[in-house]
């Protein structure tokens, strides 16, 4: 198996961040610092990050959390900010977020030590569909709606056609429900920045067709078996 997919598999990091840490040189095959193209054979090498040994564990654990703002979405934190971590049972230790939710949105986070589902569900080329609800600091027009719709430039790249769907308008402000499937960084904040607009508000609430209910904000509970198959098949 591919290192970096192994130490996904394994549950030490996502597959992203497994490159980084085999670029940085933190990881070892046998006591050799490894290349990212070297490959591993699960039944008989051994593999260290930082020293200590890696073991491949079978079974993988699925959360979800209703993030609350004023946390960050990482293992830890350089500023010593509270991480999402922190609202974990304190037996689940291995687990990482699956994707980032800026500090100040709330809403659906999946936290998971199944490398291959992080992968899965954060790759853009797999374009899986993330639902926010937004409620901005003054009012959308419709010609904003399909400016959105179609496309604005952030950063100079033009995003993908989205579904933005207005639910209320009023003197203040509007309400809409906004699905996009790239996720790049402050996406939807920078897209209604793009038509001079600000949000004042931002929370998650679907994760393809996987749903943010019944948790209150902070708290977290595992996927259903149900859940974690159709993530596993999306
Ligand atoms: N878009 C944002 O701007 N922030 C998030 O946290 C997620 C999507």
């Amino acid at each position: 198996m591919r290192i970096n997919k192994f130490l996904a598999y394994s549950g030490v990091a996502s597959r992203r961040t497994a490159d980084k840490m085999i670029e940085d040189g933190q990881v070892k095959i046998n006591g050799k610092i490894c290349n990212p193209g070297d490959d591993v054979d699960i039944g008989s090498d051994s593999v260290s990050v930082n020293g200590k040994l890696v073991n491949v564990i079978k079974k993988y654990d699925y959360y979800i959390m209703n993030k609350p703002k004023g946390y960050v979405c990482t293992v830890k934190d350089d500023k010593g900010r509270k991480t999402v971590m922190d609202l974990l049972p304190n037996n689940s230790k291995r687990l990482f977020p699956v994707g980032r939710l800026d500090y100040d949105t709330e809403g659906l986070l999946i936290l998971t030590n199944d490398g291959d589902l992080t992968y899965k569900l954060t790759h853009p080329k797999n374009e899986v569909p993330k639902t926010y609800l937004v409620k901005t600091e003054k009012p959308v027009s419709d010609e904003d709606l399909i400016k959105l719709r179609s496309g604005v430039y952030i950063d100079g790249v033009k995003t993908k056609k989205c579904n933005v769907r207005l639910i209320e308008t009023t003197k203040t402000g509007s309400k809409l429900h906004v699905t996009i499937t790239e996720g790049r960084n402050r996406q939807v904040r920078k897209m209604f920045e793009a038509v001079n607009n600000n949000v004042d508000f931002l929370k998650r609430i679907k994760i393809g067709d996987l749903v943010l209910s019944g948790l209150n904000r902070g708290e977290v509970r595992p996927l259903s078996a149900r859940e974690i198959d159709y993530l596993l098949n999306i």
